[in-house]
């Protein structure tokens, strides 16, 4: 029953609004909200006999390709903040290449929807080879990387079928929140914190279901830029990942070009191709980095160019001063899952364009699901 598409036309949209679910299941029986004075806390079974091991070591590896890659980087801050171990971030192919340093001190965590991908799963074995201790985030209980690494987390998605990953991401980021909840353990000083995090991912599916609504407006978006040749998708600090997620799907199902640039490197580079005629998307939701996101739209203004900018409900004039260019506004949330949130739209966006310009939205030409080759 999981794998028919019920009242939708393709397996990636099915998938897209299923979030509101899988991610509820991902999250069942993790989370724990006691009564009044019962703390709030995280329980993975998979990991709790190795806690210890990954607090104290060196750093934390993260090792993926693709949107597991991104989903990894979405979850980083969050993890340097709770964990206090440095953590990394690897390429599984780009690893190889390098043959780049693991320790018998490192924690590498691989994260991979199908837990079949070639790389990964060559890289799983350098590490191991090398002496670190391995853990496996993966949707596919028996896969070869849920069996051959020490311990893990499986998300628990349910089944994925559209070869473009829409809701394994935004169940990688939650387990990797909760890793991070996890590991960062009772510390007195963050318990504020992550208190407000473990309510943020009890109300996370509703949230989802709210920005499951501009599905109309993304349909919308998608026919004024049906045509385009390129679309830039600029985001930065939790959204960095948001922006190459969404310029993956725009890539990998419309067959556009897009890219997802990091909005501190404009200056660098990117601010060379803006014109009145490229769209740029800029990801400035309310959080840490929204003062530097205003400055980039106005220099993005300046140089007239054609900016639609995703905001936090309620915010699109402090975005769009004089209401210059279109404004996306989604639900706001606890900034570390504001990715699982932000994605949606580009998710929804890619979909659309994909549907308009008639390409395969299941299987886009020279992709797989699973990359069991090198
Ligand atoms: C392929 C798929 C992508 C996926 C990547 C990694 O390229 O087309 O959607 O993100 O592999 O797959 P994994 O199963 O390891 O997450």
């Amino acid at each position: 029953e999981q794998i028919n598409k019920g009242n939708y036309e393709h397996y990636m949209q099915k998938e897209i609004h299923e979030q509101p679910e899988s991610l509820k299941t991902t999250m069942r029986g993790r989370l724990i909200r006691g009564g009044s004075c019962k703390a709030k806390t995280v329980l993975l079974g998979g990991l709790k006999d190795h806690f210890k091991t990954i607090r104290r070591s060196r750093r934390i590896v993260f090792i993926g390709c693709g949107t597991s890659y991104n989903a990894a980087l979405a979850a980083r801050p969050i993890l340097e903040e709770l964990s206090g171990v440095p953590v990394t971030m690897e390429i599984a192919s780009d690893l190889l290449d390098r043959q780049g340093p693991i320790y018998r001190e490192d924690t590498a965590v691989f994260v991979s929807q199908s837990g079949e991908t070639a790389d990964t799963l060559q890289a799983l074995e350098y590490a191991l080879e090398n002496g670190a201790l391995c853990v496996g985030i993966t949707n596919t209980v028996g896969s070869a990387i849920a069996r051959h690494t020490h311990c893990g987390v499986h998300i628990n998605a349910g089944a994925e079928i559209g070869v473009a990953s829409t809701k394994a991401y935004t169940s990688q980021i939650v387990v990797m929140a909760m890793l991070a909840l996890a590991i960062g353990g009772d510390t007195i000083s963050s318990q504020t914190r992550r208190e407000a995090i473990i309510d943020g991912l009890f109300d996370l599916p509703n949230k989802v279901r709210e920005v499951l609504n501009l599905d109309q407006e993304m349909k919308d978006l998608a026919k004024l830029l049906v045509a385009e040749q390129s679309l830039l998708v600029f985001g930065r600090g939790y959204n960095y990942a948001t922006a190459l997620e969404g310029a993956l799907k725009v890539k990998e199902v419309a067959l556009m070009h897009s890219e997802g640039i990091l909005a501190g490197e404009m200056k660098h580079g990117p601010l060379a191709l803006v014109d009145e005629n490229l769209p740029i998307i800029v990801i400035a939701t309310r959080d840490s980095c929204f003062s530097k996101q205003q400055s980039v739209i106005q220099q993005l203004h300046a140089r007239k160019g054609r900016v639609i900018v995703m905001c936090s409900k309620g915010e699109a004039v402090s975005v769009c001063p004089g209401g210059l260019g279109r404004v996306i506004e989604v639900p706001h949330v606890e900034d570390c899952l504001q990715p699982v949130i932000n994605v949606v739209p580009l998710q929804l966006l890619a979909y659309h364009l994909t549907v308009l310009r008639g390409y395969n939205v299941d299987q886009p030409r020279n992709l797989a699901k699973s990359v069991t080759t090198q």
